[in-house]
Formats: C-alpha cells, sequence, structure tokens
C-alpha cells in the first residue's frame, strides 16, 4: 500500500535512493566486482551496435543512457520507439544487439519489435522490473530493475533504475573489453553519491513546490529546455509534466529553440532550464536562458552546484557526468507531481492512461 503517502507517485519517488543502493548490492559481489550474466556481456561485447527499443519513459532513459553506454561499450548506439520500429525498421548493422527497456515487460509495441529481431536471429537483452514478463520471457536476456512494484501510472523509479542498470551493464562490457574509462568508473561509489544526491533533493520538496504553485497551476504550456544530458532529461520532464498536469510542454534542445520555436515564448510562459555542470554547454544554455527571459518567459533554474550561481532555483548536488539524468530528474518529477496536485487532479491515475500499454 502508500502507506502515509498521499499518492504512489510521491512514495516512488522517495524510493530512489533505496532503489540506488539496491541496485549496486545486487550488481556487485562482495569483492565489488560488477556482477552481469556473462553470456551478456559475450553476446553485447560480438555486437557493432547496440539498438535501445522502448516506449515513453522508458525510450527517455534509453537516451539518458546512450553516453555511458557509447563511452563504456565503444559502441554506437541507435534508439528506437517502438510504435515505430515495428512496422518500419530502418537498415541494421551487421551485427546488431537489441536492448528492450520496459518497467512492465507487457508494451505490445515493444514486443512487436522483438517478435521481428527473433525472426531474423538477433540476439536481445529486455530490461524489466517484473521477472517473468512477456518481453522478458521472449528475449535472449535478462536484466531486473529491482525498483519494487511500480504503481503510480506516472514511471519516476523506473526511469532512474534503467538509467542505474544500463549503467551496470556499460561498465561490465567496457570492463570486459579493456576500456579504461570503464575500469575507472567506480559505479558503486559514484551512484552512493547519486543517491544522497537524491536525498538532498527530497529534502527541498517544499522549496521546488513554492517555485512552481504558483507558476503552474493555470498556465496552459510550458518548456523544458537543456543540452546534452539536460536535453534528454527535458524530454522526460515534459512527458511527466504533460502526462499528470495536462499543461503542454515540450522538451527542447536549449539551442534549437532559436529555429522556430522561440516565437511561442511570451509575457510570462513558464521555462525551466536544466544545467547539469558540463561546462562545454552550460554557458551557452545560460545564453538561452537570457534570449527567453527578453521575450517575457518566466526561468526556473535547476543546476548542478558547480555550474550554479546564487541567482538559480533549484540546485543540485553534482554527481558523475555518466549519471547526472538521473539526479537531474528528481525535482522535475516533483515538479510534475505538484503541479498535478495544485490543479487538482488524480496524480496517480490520470486520464485516458494505463500502466501498461499491452495495445499497439
Ligand atoms: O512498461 P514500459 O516501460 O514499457 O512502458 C512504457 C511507457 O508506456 C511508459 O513509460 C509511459 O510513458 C509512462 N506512463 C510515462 O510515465
Amino acid at each position: 500500500g502508500k502507506g502515509t503517502y498521499p499518492f504512489y507517485m510521491l512514495k516512488e519517488i522517495d524510493e530512489q535512493p533505496a532503489v540506488m543502493r539496491k541496485l549496486s548490492q545486487l550488481y556487485t559481489d562482495d569483492a565489488g566486482n560488477v556482477t552481469v550474466d556473462h553470456a551478456i556481456i559475450d553476446a553485447l561485447g560480438q555486437a557493432d551496435r547496440i539498438y535501445i527499443i522502448a516506449a515513453g519513459t522508458s525510450y527517455n532513459a534509453g537516451y539518458a543512457s546512450k553516453y555511458v553506454l557509447e563511452t563504456l561499450t565503444e559502441k554506437p548506439v541507435e534508439l528506437g520507439i517502438a510504435s515505430e520500429w515495428g512496422y518500419n525498421m530502418p537498415r541494421l548493422s551487421e551485427k546488431p544487439f537489441f536492448i528492450f527497456l520496459s518497467q512492465s515487460g507487457e508494451t505490445a509495441d515493444s514486443r512487436q519489435v522483438l517478435v521481428k529481431t527473433n525472426e531474423l536471429g538477433i540476439p536481445s537483452l529486455t530490461v524489466t522490473n517484473v521477472p517473468g514478463s512477456t518481453l522478458s520471457r521472449e528475449a535472449s536476456f535478462t536484466m531486473l530493475l529491482h525498483a519494487g512494484p511500480e504503481i503510480a501510472v506516472a514511471s519516476t523509479k523506473a526511469y532512474t533504475a534503467q538509467i542505474a542498470a544500463l549503467s551496470f551493464l556499460a561498465k561490465a562490457v567496457g570492463q570486459a573489453i579493456g576500456n579504461e574509462a570503464a575500469a575507472a568508473f567506480d559505479i558503486v561509489h559514484e551512484l552512493s553519491l547519486v543517491a544522497q544526491s537524491i536525498e538532498a533533493t527530497l529534502s527541498e520538496k517544499e522549496l521546488i513546490e513554492s517555485k512552481v504553485a504558483g507558476l503552474l497551476s493555470d498556465t496552459r504550456n510550458a518548456f523544458y529546455i537543456g543540452r546534452g544530458q539536460d536535453y534528454y532529461v527535458s524530454m522526460e520532464a515534459s512527458l511527466k509534466l504533460k502526462e499528470i498536469s495536462y499543461i503542454q510542454c515540450e522538451g527542447f534542445a536549449a539551442g534549437e529553440l532559436k529555429h522556430g520555436t522561440i516565437a511561442l515564448i511570451e509575457e510570462g510562459t513558464p521555462v525551466i532550464a536544466l544545467i547539469s555542470n558540463n561546462p562545454k554547454v552550460a554557458a551557452h544554455t545560460r545564453g538561452n536562458v537570457s534570449e527567453v527571459v527578453a521575450r517575457g518567459a518566466h526561468v526556473i533554474t535547476i543546476v548542478e552546484q558547480e555550474a550554479a550561481t546564487t541567482e538559480d532555483d533549484i540546485i543540485i548536488n553534482n554527481v558523475h557526468p555518466y549519471l547526472s539524468s538521473i539526479s537531474m530528474v528528481i525535482p522535475t518529477q516533483l515538479i510534475a507531481y505538484y503541479a498535478s496536485l495544485h490543479r487538482g487532479l488524480d496524480v496517480d491515475k490520470p486520464r485516458n492512461l494505463a500502466k501498461s500499454v499491452t495495445v499497439e
């Protein structure tokens, strides 16, 4: 049950530090070595390209994991929207390896692609929260998310668990192929810092609520912007806000706004900017913030500590760049939660939606 919580979503948001720690326990042995099934490491090691197939939040988690996977496995990662690839499979590489990312393991759109890759004899891995689920049974291999049951329709802890689980996979494969960054990546330590960073953000719920309460209680639209990893987080942040608050929201690559979409910014339009500590892009995102402020946008900034100034609204403890999407997404989950709450909506059961989508 949800205990003293008003909604499952808030309970599941709060569970995320514990899920991070649990994943570290379950994906390492007593000596601290990463324990991903050798058969998975071998099969993936032979591939020339990784394809991640998913829908919704799981698709966004795939994007958030692309950087760590590409860096440590030294293989290109391509994302596929499940409902598209079921009927429009693009030209594949010579030795593809497919990863099906799915909280429920029951998403019909993803299964449709798995049926095709099985026909083609392509090796596959399902990363899911549900042991014995359809996608798990039908793929060559399974990795579990160990996030515990996710009841709220809006997915939160599954997203962060997916990024963590794929980081363990990236580390294991990278080590097996002798990648130096993989050997140097102390994932257990880094995930413990992530858990602490999440806890610090969760202890600031009132601050986050106060920042969005007025801004999002009667707006019709909003934007999330960011670059690099923050762009991927902005896609997830906007999906979450749309899904439970019914505010029309776009996650946008910050630099792309000026190529058309900035026309939508008017007096009071909420724009939430995500700025993690990436020196290559942080200043550019700041520039884009100034552009929308000049056009009347009401901006909230969510910034990693090392990149932050006293002017910023929500400050996030720094974590390893491979994992920054996990800690950066937390305030956006809370923003969606409070926006829904302040609009008097059923946070856990948004209209028109079901927890698992078993139709194509
Ligand atoms: O169970 P899955 O991860 O395969 O589900 C995919 C999407 O239907 C799901 O993530 C959906 O987008 C969520 N309700 C978003 O919060």
